[in-house]
């Protein structure tokens, strides 16, 4: 298992990796109808190629094969948005070596702060880094009631 940077033809496999990651893992915690909303489609490959470019790093988790099993992203202002594993990965590492990489980059970068909207399902992994829950929010996407936690880590400079 390495984590390396996102390249160009990642994309259509970060998609599917989003996509099974919320309708299969994502049922663990939430209901059919919520991962309906959360994960509508495969995302274009355009998704990935586009956030690759403004700014945030971009980092894959690959197996021994050197396939993707887990993405994450850490944008410039502290914000993680997305981590997400492939289902047959959870629960090996994968996600927490990347998370790893991502709060190395912060810290290059200068930064005092971390946060981020956790799932039910990143929540253990965040606190485990040192993230303290700040609050649940419950929202509507596309037609369902969902939830996650607002959280944030403080960063020595
Ligand atoms: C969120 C998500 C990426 C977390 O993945 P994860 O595999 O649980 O996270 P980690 O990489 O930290 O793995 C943790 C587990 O692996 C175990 N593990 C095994 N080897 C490990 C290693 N080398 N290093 C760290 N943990 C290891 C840990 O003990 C832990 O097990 P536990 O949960 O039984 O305590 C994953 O659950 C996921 O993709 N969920 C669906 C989508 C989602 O909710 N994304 C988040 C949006 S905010």
């Amino acid at each position: 298992m390495q984590v390396r940077p996102y390249q160009t033809d990642d994309a259509a496999r970060l998609a599917i990796i989003f996509y099974r990651s919320v309708r299969v893992a994502g049922l663990k915690a939430y209901s059919q109808h919520q991962v309906e909303a959360w994960a509508v489609s495969v995302p274009p490959a355009s998704f990935y190629e586009q956030r690759a470019g403004d700014g945030r790093i971009l980092l894959v988790t690959i197996n021994a094969d050197g396939e993707p099993i887990a993405y994450g992203d850490l944008e410039r202002s502290g914000h993680i948005d997305h981590l997400f594993c492939i289902p047959e990965a959870i629960g090996t590492g994968a996600a927490s070596a990347l998370y790893d990489r991502l709060e190395s980059a912060a810290h290059e970068w200068g930064l005092g702060r971390l946060f981020v909207e956790a799932s039910e399902l990143a929540r253990p992994l965040f606190a485990r880094k040192g993230f303290e829950t700040i609050a649940r929010n419950d929202f509507m996407m596309r037609g369902a009631m969902i939830y996650n936690y607002q959280m944030e880590k403080f960063l020595r400079r």
